[in-house]
């Protein structure tokens, strides 16, 4: 089903394209989609049921999770939604919501169900979902573990139109912040008495000390049933300064070249030196929002400008050299 030069390595090329760092998730959700296709394939031809890889993906915000997802449906070429659990969980009536979204994989499939059966769903903010003993909000958090379990499992949900959507092949993918986990996984961690010996592997024993082990998770309040759905786990590193600068001026479709684009249609060349992505990069290391806050700032310092733009069609170029100074213009000689 999918393309043959759809390998591991090609998917995360791709993404290398759009999602700066984050190379384990790259290569754990790379391998997982692939053989998640292969085994639909096979089972299309054998009929057995797949045992399916539901992924978990636990990472600080603005980190890259959705963009990630976003992403890999593009290179896959399936129809994506996304969903939020604190939405399902405020919501009184769960299994309308989840119709709701499943309904959304179908509209984004152009109304082919068929389609939509082996699309991808992100639910984002799994995290809120945890159980805390005693707390009336955490009964509705676990009610909504449950509601999804079942459709992650795979279930035929009648949408609303009375036709059935059958989720058994859709790929789940969950994502979270965790915050705590790692206080919970320094406690039940056996790993790091483990010594090594010289010419054994210290990747190893470091990929086995930061495993999120489902116990871990248990521990953090996610109902058992839950996690024996999502088998594969990867963690998004939180995004150094460098990788914030790299953001903004590497991807296709960075936020750099995005504006210089818009610039560029108002006939205006627009150069950023390094050092305002260096500043930029520093004030939302400060904001710990990933790099959510980057676009912000960016559109903060550009907005004076582009008020301005197009009222003066004699400036040919815009250079920035700090946050903290007045752009330079250069304008076009007056015809006399
Ligand atoms: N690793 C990354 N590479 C490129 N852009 C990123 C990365 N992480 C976050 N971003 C940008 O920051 C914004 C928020 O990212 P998002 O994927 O929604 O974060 P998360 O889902 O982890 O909270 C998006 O606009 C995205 O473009
Ligand atoms: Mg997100």
């Amino acid at each position: 089903m999918l393309n043959k030069a759809i390998t591991p390595s090609f998917i995360v090329k791709y993404l290398d394209q759009y999602v700066i760092g984050q190379e384990d998730a790259k290569k754990t959700v790379a391998v997982t989609v692939y053989s998640h296709f292969k085994k639909i394939a096979k089972s299309q031809l054998d009929g057995m049921p797949i045992a399916k890889s539901n992924m978990l993906l636990i990472g600080p915000s603005g980190t890259g999770k959705t963009l990630l997802c976003e992403t890999l449906s593009l290179v896959l070429g399936v129809p994506f939604a996304t969903a939020e659990a604190t939405a399902l969980a405020q919501s009184r009536y769960v299994n309308e919501e989840i119709e709701a979204v499943l309904q959304r994989l179908v509209d984004k499939a152009g109304g082919d169900v068929a389609k939509s059966q082996n699309g991808i769903v992100f639910i984002d903010e799994i995290d809120k979902l945890k159980s805390i003993d005693g707390q009336p909000r955490s009964v509705s958090g676990e009610s909504v573990q449950h509601a999804l379990l079942k459709i992650m499992e795979g279930a035929a949900v009648k949408l609303a139109n009375g036709r059935y959507i059958d989720t058994t092949n859709i790929l789940f993918i969950c994502g979270g912040a965790f915050v705590g986990l790692d206080d919970i996984m320094s406690q039940s961690n056996a790993y790091r008495y483990i010594s090594i010996q010289k010419g054994e592997s210290q990747k190893m024993l470091h990929r086995l000390n930061t495993r999120v082990k489902p116990t871990d998770l248990f521990t953090f309040g996610l109902i058992p049933e839950f996690t024996g759905r999502l088998p594969v786990i990867t963690r998004f590193q939180d995004l150094s300064k460098q990788m914030l600068v790299r953001i903004m001026i590497e991807p296709k479709n960075s936020i750099y070249e995005q504006f210089r684009q818009i610039f560029q249609n108002e006939r205006v060349e627009l150069t950023v030196e390094p050092k305002v992505f260096d500043q930029i990069a520093d004030l939302a290391v400060e904001y710990k929002t990933g790099a959510r806050s980057l676009r912000g700032i960016f559109e903060e310092l550009i907005t004076p400008i582009l008020y301005v733009i197009p009222d003066s069609p004699d400036i040919e170029k815009v250079a920035i050299a700090s946050l903290f100074t007045e752009p330079s213009f250069v304008r076009k000689e007056r015809v006399k």
